[in-house]
């Protein structure tokens, strides 16, 4: 296989372990500039620069998205370019056509290449074979995206992330790989409680601690809560992964409550990625109270996905030194 990476290749935005702490800094202050610098447009007016003038997006989802796709679709209208939602249903690689063949074709069509996917070796594969910048857009093992517009909610509401804990309950799953990969990159704490035989991946918790990173994975949510200030959590079925009703017993005691909420500091924050499913990962009454930001993270999915493609295809000021 081809490398993924080179210093003169694609800039491709594959997990935020792969990037360097400047070049994720960099991104979540250009996403936080160009929220503020498009206050009162119209959400499909461009942005005064419009830097991806001209420039095209294709983007691939093997699997169910609103979120990401949307958001997508529309900073890509923001920036100034365009989107095209390929279905991958309706692509000839659902019919065998391969992987590599499919990124030479795309390359030549489109500006960069955004994939949701099962197996995130069908990823590296695309980042491959493609000579335009390819974006995860979730795949069984890690959800970056997600993560940086989680960073921008938490430093709008709660300042640097450097200085906060987070804390991650329920199942060890894709999103929570790319926190890890995150606490890897930027210096804050990570707590994890997930149940026995759904922990989070144990290869990126050791290279996240080699690496120094203030990461602990517990079984005990009490010991995971202490000092947190802001509460994250998913859906215990991630697609592809579903479970029977049963197989979810093991998760009740990670559930997100108001009394987990009342044992965290008065300014702590509620987060979940969504799709949610209240009376499961987390109760009602959290998920619509006053210490939930997860609309304000929905949102904030559209202007880190506006700052990674940014970065991806070269028109912002980001620093590349840590490359
Ligand atoms: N959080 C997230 O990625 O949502 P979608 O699955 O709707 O894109
Ligand atoms: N863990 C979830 C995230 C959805 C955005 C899944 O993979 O389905």
């Amino acid at each position: 296989m081809a490398p993924v990476t080179s210093n003169t290749g694609p800039r491709h935005f594959l997990d935020l372990d792969q990037l360097g702490q400047e070049t994720l800094r960099g991104i979540i202050d250009h996403a936080k500039a160009m929220k503020a610098g498009r206050m009162g447009l119209p959400k499909g007016g461009l942005d005064s620069d419009a830097p991806l003038s001209g420039e095209v997006l294709l983007m691939i989802f093997q699997k169910s998205s609103t979120r990401t796709r949307i958001s997508f679709e529309v900073a890509m209208r923001q920036l100034g370019g365009g989107a095209s939602d390929l279905d991958g249903s309706r692509l000839q690689l659902g019919r065998g056509e391969s992987i590599a063949d499919t990124a030479r074709v795309l390359s030549a069509y489109g500006d960069a290449i955004l994939l949701r996917t099962d197996h995130h070796a069908n990823l590296l594969d695309m980042a491959s074979y493609a000579t335009i910048p390819v974006i995860n857009a979730l795949t069984d093992q890690s959800h970056p995206c997600q993560i940086m517009a989680d960073i921008l909610t938490i430093e709008e509401e709660l300042g640097p992330i450097s200085e906060r804990r987070v804390v991650w309950l329920g199942d060890g799953n894709n999103v929570a790989t790319s926190w890890i990969h995150a606490a890897q990159r930027l210096g804050f704490s990570l707590r994890l409680a997930c149940p026995v035989g759904h922990e989070p991946d144990s290869n990126a918790l050791e290279k996240a601690r080699s690496e120094g990173a203030d990461v602990m994975a517990t079984y005990d949510v009490a010991e995971a809560i202490s000092g947190a200030d802001v509460i994250y959590t998913d859906t215990w079925s991630s697609m592809g992964q579903e479970r029977e009703p049963d197989e979810l017993a093991p998760f009740a005691p990670y559930q997100v409550t108001t009394e987990i909420m009342n044992a965290c500091a008065p300014g702590a924050i509620f987060l979940h990625c969504l799709p949610a499913h209240r009376g499961e990962e987390v109760t009602a009454d959290v998920m619509d109270g006053p210490r939930s930001r997860v609309w304000q993270q929905a949102e904030n999915r559209l202007h880190a996905q506006k700052a990674i493609l940014a970065w991806c295809l070269g028109t912002n000021a980001v620093s590349d030194g840590d490359e």
